[in-house]
């Protein structure tokens, strides 16, 4: 049973101890993982040779930071656009081998693993395809596009016994892992309610990007971008807005509310997707022929804890996910870590006494204040601020956790199992906005039910 009645002492204790130096009411800086940013010279025997497909907005800022990790050499790269080829050989800064076949970089023998930056509805192919060729693959969130896919990846990385890890940094986070130490410590006693928000307020954060200027079917392999999804004729807006639409992305739950999602399946030791999710919104100011919600806010039953996510691209509202708990409120919002206890009882004799005809509320106070002026000498609440550095990079740990375990072979921080958890909870997200109705999780069966 966790101790949810910190004393003022109590808390100086906890947050001194897990802080290696506290004080209340501070802003405390957190170190991040020993060699974080550090790129010494690795040893040759140890370098892993990398390969990446897709080098889009989030391939390249991967590709940029991966290379910058000790012991990484980036010796091809895929993409279905040409324009893309030479970006990614801007950012190495080498003429290495460019292809439009991802299926190249899988036969090559010197590439030991593959960083899988593509558009949503290619990520289990080329998840299934990475294990089966005996790579090991970093692969974007969300994991799937659909519920089904997760089982058959996971089922391809144990097989192979590849190291598959999922692209939500927030479980790399040095502030999560903060927030998960107090929250497994009892600093905030029983989580009863967790809260995640996120809101955008400019085109741009709805997803409305500009497409390449010379994107044509001359230098982009369009039937082949299109996958499995409906053909349609090469179409621009469709390669560079794709979040848009359902038959490539998973609208704002896979987008945006994954990393929330993670977050809170990291810090909480969340490991099944939740039993019940009920959705609403609607598109509201986005009508550029989108089939996705521009508002999209959900409620959630997990076993232990109600989750409440609130996600819109029509008012700005920076990343925050809190912690509700009987000994205070722990909050993460825009990168940082904010706790204030409470300690849960009276602190006077309350409104209800105030009904009292004056000799039995004097004497009712006078008694109140008799038993419980002492308990409230010794009590009191406190409130601590965890920051990361400037300029602190989750992305940058997540990535080395993945490399890590490529050499080591030790498990990473957001394996497919973990990565298909939070991908089934959008997809069910999705589910309950699209069919206006509250889906449940049929762990048995492995399906949504409506
Ligand atoms: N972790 C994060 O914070 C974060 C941020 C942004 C995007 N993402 C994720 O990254 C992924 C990519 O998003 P993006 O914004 O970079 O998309 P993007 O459209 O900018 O880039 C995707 C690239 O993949 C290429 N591609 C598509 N199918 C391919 C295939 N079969 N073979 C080779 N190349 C292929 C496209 O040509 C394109 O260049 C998505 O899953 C997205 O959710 C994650």
């Amino acid at each position: 049973m966790i101790n949810h009645r910190l004393s003022r002492r109590d808390f100086m204790q906890r947050t001194a101890a897990a802080a290696g130096t506290a004080a209340a009411g501070k802003i405390i800086v957190l170190d991040p993982e020993p060699g974080y940013g550090v790129a010494p010279a690795a040893p040759p025997s140890d370098t892993l040779r990398l390969g990446i497909i897709g080098i889009g907005m989030q391939g390249n800022g991967l590709l940029r930071g991966a290379i910058t990790h000790p012991g990484v050499e980036c010796v091809a790269a895929c993409d279905l656009y040409d324009g893309r080829h030479d970006l990614a050989r801007e950012i190495v800064g080498k003429d290495i081998p460019v292809t439009r076949r991802y299926q190249d970089l899988l036969d090559n023998k010197e590439i030991d693993v593959i960083i899988n930056a593509t558009p949503d509805h290619w990520h289990r192919r080329i998840v299934v395809d990475c294990c089966n060729s005996g790579k090991d693959v970093y692969s974007e969130k969300p994991m799937t596009h659909g519920v089904s896919e997760g089982f058959e990846m996971i089922e391809a990385a144990q097989k192979n016994s590849r190291i598959v890890q999922i692209g939500s940094q927030r479980a790399s986070s040095i502030v999560f892992a903060k927030a998960k130490e107090l929250i497994d410590n009892g600093a905030i006693g029983e989580i009863h309610t967790v809260e995640g928000m996120m809101g955008r307020n400019s085109p741009d954060g709805a997803w409305q990007y500009p497409p390449p200027p010379d994107l044509s079917p001359d230098n982009l392999d369009w039937d082949t971008w299109l996958g499995t999804t409906p053909k349609i004729p090469f179409n621009p807006i469709r390669f560079a807005r794709w979040r848009c639409w359902q038959a490539y992305g998973s609208g704002v739950a896979g987008d945006l509310m994954v990393h929330l999602l993670t977050g809170i399946h990291y810090v909480c030791g969340i490991t099944q997707p939740p039993e019940r999710a009920l959705s609403t919104g609607g598109i509201f100011r986005f009508h550029d022929g989108r089939d996705v919600p521009d508002v999209h806010h959900v409620l959630y039953d997990y076993e232990k804890f109600p989750v409440i996510i609130k996600l819109n691209l029509t008012c700005e509202y920076r990343e925050s996910t809190k912690f509700y708990g009987t000994g205070g409120l722990l909050e993460i919002t825009g990168g940082e870590l904010t706790m204030t206890t409470q300690d849960g009882t009276d602190h006077g004799t309350g409104g209800y006494a105030t009904s009292f005809p004056r000799a039995l509320r004097e004497e009712y106070a006078r008694k109140w204040h008799l038993e419980n002026d002492d308990r409230l000498s010794k009590i009191g609440t406190e409130s601590v601020t965890f920051r990361p550095p400037t300029g602190y990079d989750d992305g940058w740990s997540h990535m080395q956790n993945f490399l890590d375990a490529a050499r080591s072979r030790k498990p990473v921080i957001e394996d497919a199992v973990f990565g298909n958890n939070t991908a089934i909870a959008c997809h069910m997200a999705n589910a309950s906005y699209f069919r206006k109705s509250i889906v449940r999780w049929d762990g048995t069966a492995r399906e949504m039910r409506v």
